[in-house]
């Protein structure tokens, strides 16, 4: 056992400090909700079902390497809207990487099977543009390289000043020692394994799993931290009603 000897606790901080540490305590705790919610609702729907599946993380890192969206829409839920030869000259177009010296050919198609509902009134994707039909042929291969980068590091920057202050107040709570140390270090260090696990799902889907411990490892520690340190502020428990 790890001996510290304890100079200031959070019950016996003047209260301004108490009010301080309460409203920035708070706030962040809505903010990890909202980043929670944010997460479901876009990650959560990538693979086109809402709930936040080892799928999604893929196909936000890894993307669906099976195919094209046009592909996917002409074996699927598109299937009906053409007849199979037309179908057949637009999924082999797509594989082709489509090329554009064949959109004479493949326009007047897209136009004719498509474009009824595929108009600019019905705010469904314009399938017969050019620049459309080219996107929606291209494999979706994910997150890109400069995109992680970005995000990345605005991630590391950013939340390690939330952990932070969560870590520097709940090091003044009264708490078992050894999960004290435990509870502060977690979130750095899931916070560099979600991160890692990011990179590592771009290029081998396999490491999806890791992002999903990731995010779980630093909600939970930071939700101990939080909860913990509001109540020894208030509590007539540690405070022994001293305001
Ligand atoms: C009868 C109307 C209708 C016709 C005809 C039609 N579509 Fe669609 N399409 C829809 C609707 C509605 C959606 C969106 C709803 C959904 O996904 O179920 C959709 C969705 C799509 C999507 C998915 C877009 C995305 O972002 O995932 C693609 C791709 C697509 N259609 C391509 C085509 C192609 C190619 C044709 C012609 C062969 C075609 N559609 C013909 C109504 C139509």
């Amino acid at each position: 056992m790890i001996e510290t000897k304890q100079t200031t606790t959070l019950g016996r901080l003047p209260i301004h400090y108490r009010v301080l540490f309460t409203g920035f305590l708070l706030v962040i705790g809505i903010g990890l909700m909202m980043a929670g919610a944010q997460i479901m609702l876009t990650h959560g729907m990538a693979d086109g079902k809402p709930g936040l599946s080892k799928e999604d993380i893929v196909y936000s890192y890894y993307g669906n390497r099976s195919g094209s969206k046009l592909e996917a829409a002409l074996t699927g839920k598109m299937k009906s809207k053409a007849p199979d030869d037309v179908r057949f000259t637009l999924i082999q177009w797509a594989r082709d990487e489509a090329p554009m010296d064949q959109w004479d050919k493949v326009g007047p198609l897209l136009q004719k099977n498509c474009g009824n509902c595929h108009d600019e009134e019905s705010g469904l994707v314009q399938v017969a543009k050019p620049e459309v039909a080219k996107q929606l042929a291209e494999v979706d291969h994910g997150a890109s390289i400069s995109g992680l980068t970005r995000v990345s590091h605005i991630h590391l920057f950013g939340i390690s000043f939330i952990f932070m202050f969560v870590g520097w107040i709940f090091a003044m709570t009264q708490f078992n020692q050894r999960w004290k140390l435990i509870l502060i270090a977690t979130p750095f260090v899931f916070l560099i394994v979600d991160i890692l696990s990011w990179w590592l799902t771009k290029f081998w889907p396999e490491f999806a799993w890791l992002t999903m411990i990731g995010g779980f490892g630093y909600s939970l520690a930071s939700t101990v931290m939080i909860m913990t340190s509001l109540a020894q502020m208030w509590l007539p428990r540690w405070t022994d009603g001293d305001w």
